[in-house]
């Protein structure tokens, strides 16, 4: 049975996670799945960075012992995953035991082959990303990736003797060119190394919490040279020497593209260092973006994706299995995989609508209503195969899987799209309620409806693992691994349970994003200068029905508007009055009058109040 071996980067707990950092460990998953699917012995690793400054620092904040800061924090991650269904086959901590092991084996090893070196640092540290920069990686003076704050550093570290690798580095990228996927992150690899490669820190003095150098413990191994070891750790490199050789090396490391760096350069030149076999692919996705926005904390825009699936289910009237399906299924359908991708509700609600609750949805509670109705829920023979429709699925299934094998995600479901539509139209097409009840062709079209049910959620099963299964086991699906995309493994003459609606239309769809769309941020209110103005003198606009030209005090100054409240107010009970006004709208001509800013009002068909301070303030006073 062939093997593959898939990790995720390993997360860092210091933040919580957000729908950008779940979306990589779900692609991880549906890889896993399908390569399972196909019949081989998966092995999917992924877990927890925990030993970055930024997490010691994080529990300082906390009044927490770092160790059990991360205990906490480590199970956050799982939890999430577990509820996301991430079939992963380990969680690897980096403060696993086994894997503190094999740190410090492995950080010996090349230090006793003359490839660590005591040295003196001098330079950058972005605390936040845990990157070692140098005076020209600044950009205006800050971190060149997150754009944070960086820390001078001046301190004697081991060193990694990166120089040594850059040849044998560059000789292996141009012979493997597949080495880095997408081709722009496999450019910007070879373009680093082709600029020259310099030796990096692989140690820190001035910061304990890590695994200790095992020669000198005044020194902890930096957390980037701890946390790539956990790809071996995972599949047992110290304690289980069959397994080890059995999955290493990773047929893939899924990444994000911003960590392509330590993955395409680093990373390689520590396994040659060691002397082992490199991993044969690394994958770096892009970034989700929320609303046009990067996530982050600092932006309070991080939707937490437990809490989201829960607030969805409670929307949409469905269990939280469904929600996180339709959150698997969004972010592999949405963007081709690979490229950034902006998370948005208004998408995210169609997608459902469209895709889950109309196509699929739609489609299964159709044809299992017609099964009742037409043969009282037993699944009927297939005398008449109808090969159209069979042909038809088995192409898309060809699509599927030769997407699927490139990590097309959108396109490979874009392929089991085509099959759901054809099987709509088949409904409509052979219209079988005007067929004869107790025909053959009546008895073949629900075969067919069925059986074609059935591959779509065997090729959904990656992207919606709860789902999927509930339906397959509805349509008692037991068929081997082997023979689940086989046309006629749908067994006849037995009796299918009725399900609920999988997928219920959300009918809140319209009016949330309407909420959505009219919501403007703080940022957006605080340009408006709203004031108090005392209105001193106001006369009706010559040969206007509506409007009355207004002479108002805002203490320091005086300006003229103009506005449209005649047929409420009489000049006379204006004045004297304190109103609300805009200050800081651009001038506009009403009548041949310039008016200086915007009175404000509550209006509506029949009613018409302008906004008055209820108490008395100075004129001039700031509105918020
Ligand atoms: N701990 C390091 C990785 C060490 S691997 C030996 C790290 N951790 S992280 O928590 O910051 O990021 C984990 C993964 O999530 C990375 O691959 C990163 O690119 C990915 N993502 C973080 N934010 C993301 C989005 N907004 N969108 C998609 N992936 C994102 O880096």
């Amino acid at each position: 049975m062939d093997k593959f071996y898939i990790t995720t980067a390993i997360y860092y707990v210091n933040d919580k996670p957000h729908i950008g950092s779940i979306s990589e460990a779900i692609a991880a998953d549906i890889i896993a799945r399908f390569k399972r699917l196909q019949g081989m012995d998966v092995f999917f690793s992924t877990g927890t960075d925990e030993h970055a400054q930024k997490i010691a620092e994080r529990a300082k904040k906390a009044h927490m012992d770092p160790q059990l800061f991360v205990d906490e924090a480590s199970k956050v991650w799982m939890n999430l995953f577990n509820i996301f269904g991430i079939s992963y086959t380990r969680f690897i901590r980096t403060s696993d035991k086994d894997h503190i092991e094999v740190v410090k084996d492995f950080f010996q090893k090349l230090y006793d082959k003359g490839d660590i070196y005591l040295g003196e640092y001098e330079g950058w540290y972005c605390v936040r990303d845990a990157t070692f920069l140098k005076d020209s990686d600044l950009k205006d003076g800050k971190c060149p990736i997150c754009g944070g704050e960086v820390q001078r550093v001046k301190e004697t570290n081991y060193f990694f003797r990166l120089s040594r690798y850059e040849k044998p580095l560059l000789k292996y990228y141009e012979e493997h060119k597949d080495f880095i996927r997408p081709e722009s992150r496999y450019n910007e690899v070879i373009n680093v190394i082709k600029t020259g490669l310099q030796d990096v820190s692989v140690s820190r003095k001035s910061f304990k919490f890590g695994v200790p150098v095992p020669f000198n413990s005044e020194h902890t191994v930096y957390v980037w040279f701890d946390a790539l070891l956990n790809y071996l750790t995972s599949v047992g490199f110290l304690t289980d020497k069959e397994k080890f050789n059995h999955y290493w090396p990773a047929d893939l490391h899924l990444i994000g593209k911003d960590i392509t760096r330590f993955h395409g350069i680093i990373w390689p030149a520590m396994l040659m260092s060691y002397g082992l076999p490199l991993p044969k692919e690394i994958f770096a996705h892009g970034f989700w973006n929320l609303e046009g926005a990067k996530m982050s904390k600092s932006k309070g825009n991080v939707v937490d994706p437990a809490e989201f699936a829960e607030e969805f289910a409670k929307k949409a009237n469905v269990d939280k299995e469904t929600a996180v399906d339709t959150i698997r299924y969004y972010l592999s359908r949405e963007v081709p995989f690979g490229l950034d991708g902006n998370f948005t509700m208004d998408t995210f609600y169609r997608r459902y609508n469209s895709d889950l609750a109309n196509d699929f949805g739609n489609l299964i509670n159709r044809t299992i209503a017609m099964l009742y109705k037409y043969r009282d829920g037993i699944v009927p023979e297939e005398t008449l195969k109808d090969e159209e429709i069979i042909k038809l699925v088995k192409d898309k299934e060809k699509t599927y899987i030769e997407e699927m094998d490139r990590y097309n995600f959108s396109k490979a479901l874009d392929a089991v799209w085509e099959i759901v539509n054809a099987l709509n139209n088949y409904i409509q097409v052979k219209s079988p309620w005007q067929l004869k009840e107790r025909t053959d062709e009546l008895s073949s079209v629900l075969y067919t409806l069925l059986e074609g049910i059935r591959h779509t959620t065997v090729l959904l099963s990656p992207f919606m693992p709860f789902t999927t299964e509930r339906i397959s086991k509805a349509l008692r699906d037991d068929s081997p691994v082997s023979k689940k995309l086989q046309w006629g493994m749908l067994k006849p003459h037995i009796k299918l349970e009725k399900m609920p609606p999988l997928f219920p239309r959300l009918k809140i769809e319209k009016t949330v994003v309407k909420e959505k769309e009219n919501l403007i941020s703080y940022e957006d209110f605080a340009k408006l200068d709203l004031r108090v103005a005392r209105i001193i003198a106001a006369e009706k606009v010559p040969k206007s029905r509506k409007l009355i030209k207004l002479r108002i005090s805002l203490g320091d100054e005086e300006r003229t508007i103009v506005g449209g409240i005649a047929l409420h107010y009489t000049p006379d009970e204006l004045v004297g009055r304190k109103i609300i006004v805009i200050k800081n709208l651009q001038p506009r001509k009403l009548m041949g009058i310039t008016s200086q800013g915007m009175l404000l009002a509550a209006t509506n068909e029949n009613e018409f109040a302008l906004l008055m301070p209820d108490k008395d303030v100075k004129e001039g006073t700031k509105v918020s």
